[in-house]
Order: structure tokens, then sequence, then C-alpha cells
């Protein structure tokens, strides 16, 4: 069987022309239309890219009508209930789980990497006192390349994998930083003998003047949180990484990027926005005027933590996270939390009108996230930090990705002009 093309034919010129088809291992393959331009003289036009493939990609495979996620072939559910967000880190990185020592030795590179540049932890206090911590994480994680200059030549296998060491390693000690900033704490190092969660914990939460106990619940809780939010394929913020690496950008600034981009309300800022349109709806009374808001198209309103690009299906995540939510509530006692039982009851009336049914609009990832990190005494500011520390791993995999990729060249997408045609100046005087 010859090779497999599709063929595009112009109604007003005849002419045809033959893309060839780049076959998947999984999912939907791609038309490479590569060369469009160059035999038709059309651009193609896809603004939100509902229906292009930026990239080739090994790393995260999404069925958005399945429901399903995978790490490097793994389902995300299996990953889930037996690995850890250290080993998920090392798989997205390396492709194979590792073995014992192949961990041992991660490990322990990630924790030798976790303290921050003393200079840099004077940053922190340049900030206005209330400023939003996504706000310092993007300033201070841009920053980094003025301390870690020893590790930005991206040509360098050796430097991007130090970088990228550097950026998992660091980003718990500059969320916690973060953190007290705001809440005018001294910042507290890193302890090499914590787990990568229970480290962050006591970097957000212990103080000088008495000891603080890591709650193993919430230790495993965040563990599991950041497994599920490592990586999710082509999204906004993991998209921008890839643009901004693809001009050779350090790897630093390129995760500064990402960080801004996950900061928007429809992506990775979801999950605080899902916290206060709770707390704005206060009371189920209040749920009809609400979802009529939501499905009022005049209204700028959107049922936050509903609806996905891909997820036409339940979000594999929301549900894994929402059986948590039952669990660690229970444990950390707000078993009955009122904003909890509201999630419930929004999610019921949501998924059984027909206006989020038409749509395939289901809870994603971001509409419990919030809830778990409320009960686990993390405040509302600090949600979208937590979804950029897990994240991170997802973001300096795909930067190395696409680094390494034979085909990597700058990321130049073009446009349809729709704006003036060629005029003259007109004087001042003449207008
Ligand atoms: C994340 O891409 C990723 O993978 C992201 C993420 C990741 O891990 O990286 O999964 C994390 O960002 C999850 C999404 C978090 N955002 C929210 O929860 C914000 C609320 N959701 C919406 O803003 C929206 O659903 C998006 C942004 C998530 C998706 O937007 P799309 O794909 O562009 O869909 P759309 O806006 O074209 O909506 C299609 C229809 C529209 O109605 P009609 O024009 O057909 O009448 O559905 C409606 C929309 O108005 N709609 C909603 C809605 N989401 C879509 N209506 C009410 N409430 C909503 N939440």
């Amino acid at each position: 069987m010859g090779e497999h093309t599709v063929t595009v034919i112009d109604n007003r010129t005849g002419k045809q022309i033959e893309l060839p088809v780049r076959k998947s291992t999984q999912g939907p393959d791609a038309v490479d239309i590569g060369h469009f331009f160059r035999e038709t003289g059309y651009f193609t036009y896809d603004p939100g890219f509902l229906s292009t493939a930026s990239c080739h990609s090994q790393l995260t495979y999404l069925d958005g009508e399945q429901g399903m996620l995978q790490f490097r072939g793994y389902p995300i559910e299996q990953l889930a209930e037996h690995s850890s967000f250290i080993e998920v880190a090392y798989l997205m990185l390396y492709g194979e789980l590792p073995n014992q020592v192949q961990l041992d030795g991660f490990q322990d590179a990630i924790t030798h990497h976790s303290m921050l540049n003393e200079s840099l932890k004077e940053f922190f206090r340049g900030f206005y006192h209330d400023a939003h911590p996504m706000a310092i994480m993007v300033g201070v994680v841009g920053s980094l390349s003025a301390f870690y200059h020893d590790s930005t030549d991206i040509n360098n296998p050796e430097h991007r994998e130090i970088a990228a060491h550097r950026m998992i390693a660091k980003m718990p000690g500059i969320a916690a930083a973060s953190y007290k900033h705001s809440v005018g704490e001294a910042q507290v190092y890193p302890d090499n003998s914590l787990s990568y969660t229970g480290n962050l914990l006591n970097m957000m939460f212990s103080v000088p003047c008495e000891k603080y106990e890591i709650d193993p619940v919430a230790e495993k809780a965040l563990d599991l949180i950041f497994i599920l939010h490592a990586d999710h394929e082509q999204n906004a913020s993991t998209s921008t990484v890839r643009l901004a690496g693809s001009s050779g950008a350090n790897p630093f600034a390129c995760i500064a990027s990402g960080i801004a981009a996950l900061w928007g309300p429809a992506h990775g800022g979801a999950n605080e926005a899902v916290l206060k349109m709770l707390d704005d709806i206060g009371d189920v009374s209040n749920v009809p005027k609400y979802l009529a808001c939501a499905k009022d198209r005049d209204d700028p309103f959107r049922l936050m933590g509903f609806g996905h690009r891909v997820y036409k299906n339940y979000d594999p995540r929301a549900q894994i996270i929402r059986k948590m939510c039952h669990e660690v509530l229970e444990k950390l006692g707000d078993g009955n939390d009122p904003m909890f039982e509201l999630a419930l009851h929004l999610e019921e009336i949501a998924r059984s009108d027909e206006y989020f049914i038409e749509r395939k609009l289901y809870p994603n990832v971001d509409f419990y996230s919030g809830l778990i990190y409320k009960a686990l005494g993390i405040p509302t500011n600090m949600f979208t930090v937590m979804f950029s520390i897990a994240r991170t791993v997802g973001w300096v995999a795909q930067w190395m990705e696409m680094i390494g990729s034979e085909d990597q060249r700058i990321g130049r997408p073009r446009q349809l002009y729709v704006g003036a045609k060629q005029r003259d100046y007109v004087p001042l005087g003449e207008r």
C-alpha cells in the first residue's frame, strides 16, 4: 500500500495537492501541512489550535472522548495508585520507570538542588507585602538565569539536565518563600530528610519558634495531586514554554513564561477561581441563578472548573481528585465542609442540565483540587502556585523533548490579515 495521503482540491482553480499523513502510535494521525503554503499559496486557519498538532511528542497521551490520560503510556489511574511524584518526574524526563538505584540517584539530585542562592532569597523582600504569589513566581523564576548561568547552554545535554533538575528542585522553595513573604514570616530552608511534598509543607508552614509536624495525610494528598498535574499534552502553558524555548531562550525564562500563561483563570488559575465562585454562590439556593449566568452568552461568567478543550467526557484527574476529596476531608476533620457539599450539588445540577450535556461540559481537574488545597490549609492565592510546582515537571520534560528534537526550529505562526489595504500617509493638516 502506497504512502497515505489526503487530497485537497481548490474548487476555484481545480488544482489539487496530496498531503502526506503522519502516523500516530495512539490517537489521531496528522496531515502534514508543512509545505501547504509553498504549494498552494494559502495559509491554514485554526485560532485556538482546535485541529492543529504543533509538534510530535512521546510524553503524554489524552483521549478526550474516552476521558483517558497516560504518561509515557502508563494510565494516570495506575500512576496515581502506585507511583510517587518524584518517580513520575523521572518517568517524564527519561522515558521509563526507574529501578531503585535510578530512583535513589534522581531523588538525591533533586534533594541536593533544592536550596536557593542566598542572594535570590533577598529578591522576595522587593515585592509588595500583598503581591499575588503567582506574580512573585513569574518574577523570581524568570530571574534564575541571573543566578544559575552555568547551566543555560541549551545545546549541552548536561546543562539541560542540570537546569531541569534545578527547576524541579527549586520550585517548592520559591513557592514557599512567596507564601512566607505574603504572611510576613521568615523563609524556611529545605530539609534533606523530608520528602518532596513534606519539604514543601515544612517550608510553608513551619516557624522557628515551635516544631512543625507534617501531616502524612496532607503529604500523601499533595503528592497525588502533583502526579495528576505533572503534564497534560500541549495545553496553553506548555505550548508557551515550547514556543519560548524554540527561540533558544534559557530554560528558566521558558518556565517563567509557562507560569505566566498558567495564571490565567481559563487555565491553571481556575482552581483559585472555583473557590471564589463557590464562596460567591454561598448557598445551594443560589445555584440556579449562577447556572443561568453561566448559560447566558451575553454574560461573561463561566462555571469555573467545568469544561475542557480536549475532554468531552469526565476529566480522569477530576474523578481521582473527587474521590480523594472525600477521603482527605474525612481524615482532616472537614468531612462536612459546606463548600464541598455545595460543589457536589453544583456538579449534580450542572451535569443534568441540557446546556452542559449538549456541550459535553464536565468537571475538570480544577473543580475539586482547590477544595483539597483548602482542607490542607493552603491559602486560595497559592492554589495556582501549587499547580505550577507540579506542572514544572511537564514543562521541563516538554522543553527537553523539543530542544532535542531533530526537526526543532523557531515557532513562527502566520496570520489571516484582515486589516486596512495599502494606503498613503495623510499629512496632519489634511485630516
Ligand atoms: C485547565 O488544556 C489543558 O489541558 C488545560 C488543563 C491542564 O492540565 O493543562 O487541563 C488545565 O486549564 C483546565 C480548564 C480550567 N478552566 C476552567 O475551568 C475555566 C472554565 N472553563 C471554560 O473557560 C472552558 O471550558 C475552557 C477554557 C476550559 C475550554 O474552552 P474552549 O475549549 O475554548 O470551549 P469554548 O469556550 O469554545 O466552549 C464551547 C461552548 C461555548 O458555548 P457556545 O458558544 O457553544 O454556546 O461551551 C461553553 C461556551 O460558552 N462553555 C461554558 C464553559 N466552558 C465552555 N459555559 C459555561 N461554563 C463553562 N465553564
